[in-house]
């Protein structure tokens, strides 16, 4: 079992494939415990289509799911892809080759990701407070000191993520880790939510 108190709360951080490709992870890590979060947990992993689109279901109808999945997974497929281009008429290849080479450029910018549980009080609210606005291009006018406007690029590049609720934290943690005990506070029991 996780060891953390019952008075703290525990939200689910996420340092995305540029943040990990970019070498941002140190000093990310720096600015949480900085602000007071404890790192009760963390692991690496890589996201297939799967797993990615069931993390981001709320998102589904939106016109970027496509693309969020995309750069959230590494292509497995490129290497079959490429062996079903060759046989193809010369227009088709073409359009196929500059396809195919998008998705190897895309794939070249997605990766692994390193997922966190922090914990601390108001975890939930301070973390998204922390790492700015979704545009992290915005963030750097709007919130020059957050870790979206020091690592992030855009609405889709921007680093990290943060669970922007009671019930996203307890899904998102619960959804990279079997252990760790209840997100619930205090403050939130107060109000008798569980
Ligand atoms: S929104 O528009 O308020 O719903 O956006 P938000 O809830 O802040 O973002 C949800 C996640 O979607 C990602 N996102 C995008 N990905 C690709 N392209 C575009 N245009 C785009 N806009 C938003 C965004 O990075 C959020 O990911 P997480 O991991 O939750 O931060």
């Amino acid at each position: 079992p996780i060891s953390g108190s019952e008075e703290k709360e525990k939200t689910l951080a996420m340092i995305k494939p540029d943040g990990l490709l970019g070498n941002y992870t140190e000093r990310i890590k720096e600015v949480i415990v900085d602000y007071g979060f404890s790192i009760l947990r963390e692991i690496t992993a890589q996201l297939d289509q799967d797993s990615a689109s069931s993390f981001y279901a709320e998102h589904s109808s939106r016109s970027f799911f496509p693309s969020l999945i995309n750069y959230m997974t590494s292509c497995k497929v490129l290497n079959w892809i490429f062996l079903r281009i060759f046989p193809m008429p010369k227009t088709k290849k073409i359009v196929a080759f500059v396809c195919v080479f998008q998705a190897f450029r895309q794939s070249f910018d997605s990766g692994p990701v390193l997922v966190m549980v922090l914990e601390k009080e108001n975890a939930i609210a301070d973390w998204r407070s922390l790492i700015g606005p979704t545009d992290a291009c915005k963030a750097k006018i709007t919130h020059p000191n957050s870790i979206r406007a020091m690592c992030g690029q855009d609405s889709e590049k921007n680093c990290v993520h943060g669970s922007d609720s009671l019930l996203s934290a307890q899904r998102e943690i619960s959804f990279f880790f079997e252990d760790v005990s209840s997100v619930t506070t205090h403050r939130y029991d107060m109000f008798g939510s569980s």
